[in-house]
């Protein structure tokens, strides 16, 4: 048999892969092996939620960072950007209209911004969970050390979103600063699955000297790690980086590195990510029909949310929460999909109820 197939029979199998199959599967890509891929995929994804996709609150809370990753808008050595911090009060506001708007998953997200102590956050977690019981919190801050970790865990925080970027530790260096470090990056995400956390990892399809021997090695460390969520979407490059010039992700690549992440973690939360829609108008779609099952709107303030501008183009900015959500519902509808008030945990192969036969 062809050896593409064979890897592809191998993955929806639910066999273990090694590098040399991942990096085959990767740069021999045919249309004919895509399309077979993103039809387990997807049959994978049904037999486990069926149609339903969950939807996530993002707040971003804070553009302030005092990191300097080589790709990223937000980072501390930008001077074109204006920045902002939201209040305690701002927060708990998008929260109220987002649970009235159906959401029972918030995402905190923001910059690595010291301002905020470990007890505000702490106050800002226990608020949510206190006022809304039947919600789950997720934080998205970056690195932080241990003892916060566990502060926000034991706050009341469910989720913890951080991206490993790459696997690959010479990749990790051309992509960040010095200061920063591919063990603390690993290290963190150990910490939070030890702290009880479910735990995002994810990384950038098309990032700056991404080789496919480094998504084989991405693909072996979230085989290996089981994280409970994956986020992945194209590298877009801001103007304000040195990553200026540098070429975006594929459209065609991150749809087929979602198939292959579906069927690597068949009950995996996977998001459908902006930046996909931002290079494609019907990106997130595609991304569904392509194995992902989660959708994260944005509910910032429409005031800050162009300040929040990670690469260029980012959709979404100048609509309201609202409007994200009837958009969304619409879209959804149309490919067949239905949104889910609920929390959105994982679920296992057998409560899906539907067995998936190859
Ligand atoms: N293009 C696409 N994704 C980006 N991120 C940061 N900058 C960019 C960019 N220029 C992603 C990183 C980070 C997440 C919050 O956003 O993977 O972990
Ligand atoms: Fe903020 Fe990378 S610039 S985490």
């Amino acid at each position: 048999m062809d050896k593409l197939f064979s890897i592809i029979d191998s993955l929806s199998a639910g066999r273990t892969l090694n590098f040399e199959q991942f990096e085959y599967l990767v740069s021999h890509r045919s249309d004919e092996g895509a399309r077979l891929l993103r039809t387990h995929a997807a049959a994978v994804r049904d037999s486990i939620y069926g149609k339903d996709v969950f939807v996530r609150g993002l707040i971003e809370f804070t553009n302030i960072c005092r990191n300097d990753c080589y790709y990223c808008g937000i980072r501390k050595s930008n001077p074109n950007l204006q920045r902002y911090r939201l209040s305690e009060a701002q927060i708990m506001y998008c929260v109220r209209s987002g649970y009235d708007l159906g959401f029972r998953t918030f995402v905190l997200q923001g910059g690595e911004d010291g301002h905020y102590t470990d007890a505000q956050l702490c106050d800002i977690v226990r608020q949510i969970k206190t006022e809304y019981p039947d919600c789950a919190v997720t934080l998205s801050l970056g690195e932080r050390s241990y003892e916060s970790y566990a502060a926000l865990r034991e706050a009341g925080a469910d989720r913890y979103l951080l991206r490993h970027e790459t696997a690959t530790k010479a990749h990790y260096e051309k992509l960040h600063p010095p200061e920063m470090s591919f063990e603390h990056r690993m290290q963190c995400l150990s910490d939070l699955r030890e702290l009880g956390y479910a735990v995002g990892a994810g990384f950038m399809v098309g990032s700056p000297y991404q080789t496919p021997a480094d998504l084989a090695r991405d693909f072996l460390f979230l085989q290996e790690f089981r994280p409970d969520m994956v986020g992945i979407g194209p590298f877009i490059p801001h103007t304000d980086t040195p990553f200026k010039d540098m070429p975006a992700g594929t459209l065609e690549d991150t749809l087929y590195y979602l198939s292959i992440i579906r069927l690597l973690l068949p009950e995996v939360l996977l998001p459908a990510t902006t930046a996909l829609g931002t290079i494609h108008p019907l990106g997130r779609e595609m991304g569904i029909q392509h194995g992902a099952n989660v959708i994260m709107p944005n509910l910032s303030p429409t005031d800050v949310r162009k300040m929040y501008m990670l690469y260029d183009g980012k959709i979404c900015v100048d609509d309201d929460a609202t409007d994200c959500e009837k958009c969304l519902d619409l879209r959804l509808e149309k490919i067949g999909h239905r949104i889910v008030t609920d929390r959105g945990d994982k679920r296992t192969a057998t409560e899906g109820g539907a067995s998936y036969d190859l």
